[in-house]
């Protein structure tokens, strides 16, 4: 386990076994950046041409290790690229810190000397270094990860003791649990998490957060496949029928006191998906362990919300069920009764997930929220769009742009889609049930499962984020980003409901 801890010192005379330092591009070239400047001055004018040698251009991210030969009291510098001078934000420091902390290769004490003269650059670099300090180990046996871990991470900030410093600090440490909490659900995998221990995980973390004095109070409601059945959620059943383990639906509600506005979560919980019988190729497969990535956002975005104790009603929803090939699975052409009667034709099997969301957002919109916000890896055809960094976001006009400006600030990146007109008939264009689940048009799926789910949402304001791309990362570890779950969206929805906590 790493402490860490903030303090007001002099990164220079600060003792530990490295220190990390923003170098930012400016018009005289690179320089060391706001909070490590003595650094600089005690380093002397051998820096630059040292840089320009190693090559180091300072983009954001980009990181070198430097000896001090006793200019400073560390023996070593980790200097991490921050960009351009002007444009150092906490999206920027928070990239940073997290790929800085990953070079660490043998340092049992870890300065970081990063921009945090604000609260909200603090809070950057503190969440920074624990959400790039993640790794997924509980299946390797050797669990020590390959870098020995550091014991003792010291934030250094100028404003490290006043009021503000100290609660985004102690934020910072809740809201990356929260990111690191989500990921760690969406590495596990199938064969560990399905819906009944994804359901009892929740029961767990539940009941470790609401005991003891003082502690938030949060409602907890598993709905197991009997209840499901007697509620009529023909869409969380039909799907979870082909697996031997049984579908839930979990609901969470925090609801403070002088609460005025509620908010709704629903998330996709699907803990893999196969396809079905209309079953994936096998390379498409593979990672879709991460189809319950929206589910663990929003539990862990409502722990987290409870936890703040922020003064909004907010409730999350997550339907869990496993898309799998059985004799009991569903079949394309079924019809399937979603809670609240409306019937939907199923011509695709693999387009799982908004059947499940589907009794999930009636059930939501019939408490009459002011808004609800689904998150889900839904489709491909969004990541062949936008890409895997980049989610999808539709709905309303006035929750689109509220969660646009929220995952500015959380510093996620949000691509508005629209969801056009012709979607409306295609979704109804169904000859045996109200709606038609898929039309096997290849154009436009993200837009088509968006217009579908709109059809359950009974004209409560609504946001969709499609997360398919940015909520797994295939590649390798890139700023605080890891390989595999990256918790994505729920820094953005923490934004979104603190946006309705100061109205
Ligand atoms: N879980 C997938 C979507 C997905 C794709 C998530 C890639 C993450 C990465 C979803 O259930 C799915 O299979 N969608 C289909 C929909 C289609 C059948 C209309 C898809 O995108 O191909
Ligand atoms: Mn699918
Ligand atoms: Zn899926």
């Amino acid at each position: 386990m790493t402490s860490y801890t903030l303090r007001n010192a002099s990164p220079a005379k600060t003792r530990a076994d490295a220190v990390v330092v923003g170098i930012v591009k400016t018009a005289k070239g690179l320089a060391p950046a706001q909070g490590a400047e003595e650094i600089g001055t005690a380093y002397g004018r051998k820096l630059r041409p040292l840089l320009s040698s190693l090559g180091f251009a300072g983009k954001v991210g980009e990181v070198v290790k430097v000896p001090t030969n006793d200019t400073v009291n560390t023996p070593l510098l980790i200097l991490v690229g921050l960009g351009d001078e002007a444009d150092v934000t906490p999206a920027v420091v928070r990239r940073a810190a997290g790929a800085a902390v990953r070079v660490v290769s043998n340092a049992a004490s870890l300065a970081i000397a990063l921009p945090a003269q604000t609260p909200e650059l603090l809070r950057a670099v503190a969440e920074g270094a624990r959400l790039g300090a993640y790794t997924f180990t509980e299946f390797k046996r050797d669990s020590a990860p390959s870098t020995p871990g550091v014991a003792e991470v010291v934030v250094l900030s100028s404003i490290a003791r006043q009021n503000e410093a100290i609660d985004a600090f102690a934020a910072a440490e809740l809201v990356a649990d929260a990111v690191n909490s989500t990921r760690r659900w969406v590495n596990l995998p199938a064969n560990e998490l399905n819906p009944p221990s994804f359901a009892d995980a929740v029961r767990e973390a539940h009941a470790e957060l609401t005991k003891g004095k003082g502690a938030p109070s949060i409602g907890l409601e598993i709905w197991d496949e009997e209840r499901l059945a007697a509620d009529g959620c023909g869409g969380i059943l039909g799907v979870g029928g082909g697996s031997t383990t049984p579908p839930r639906l979990v609901k969470l509600t925090w609801s403070p006191e002088g609460a005025t506005t509620h908010l709704a979560l629903v998330g996709k919980g699907i803990t893999y998906d196969t396809g079905g019988y209309t079953i994936k190729p096998a390379g498409s497969m593979t990672t879709m362990k991460e189809d319950m990535a929206g589910a663990a956002t929003v539990i862990n975005t409502l722990f987290l919300v409870a936890k703040l104790g922020l003064p909004v009603k907010l409730t999350a929803w997550a339907p869990m069920a496993e898309n799998m090939v059985s004799g009991h699975a569903m079949r394309p052409g079924d019809v399937l009764s979603i809670h609240g009667g409306t019937t939907v034709e199923v011509s695709n099997t693999d387009a799982e997930g908004r059947l499940i969301l589907a009794d999930a957002l009636v059930m939501a919109a019939n408490e009459k929220p002011d808004a609800i916000v689904d998150i889900a890896t839904l489709t491909g055809a969004m990541v062949v769009a936008l890409g895997d960094k980049l989610a999808g976001v539709l709905g309303s006009d006035e929750v689109v742009a509220a969660l646009k400006s929220a995952s500015e600030t959380a510093g996620e990146g949000l691509w508005p889609m629209p969801i056009p007109e012709e979607m409306y008939e295609r979704v109804h264009s169904s000859k045996v049930a109200d709606l038609a689940q898929h039309d096997w048009v290849r154009w436009g799926g993200g837009l088509y499962a968006a217009a579908f789910l709109r059809e359950f949402t009974d004209g409560v304001p609504w946001g969709h984020l499609d997360i398919a791309g940015p909520a797994f990362n295939t590649g390798g570890p890139y700023g605080h980003q890891p390989s595999g779950g990256t918790g994505f969206g729920l820094t953005t929805l923490l934004e979104f409901v603190r946006a309705h906590a100061a109205q």
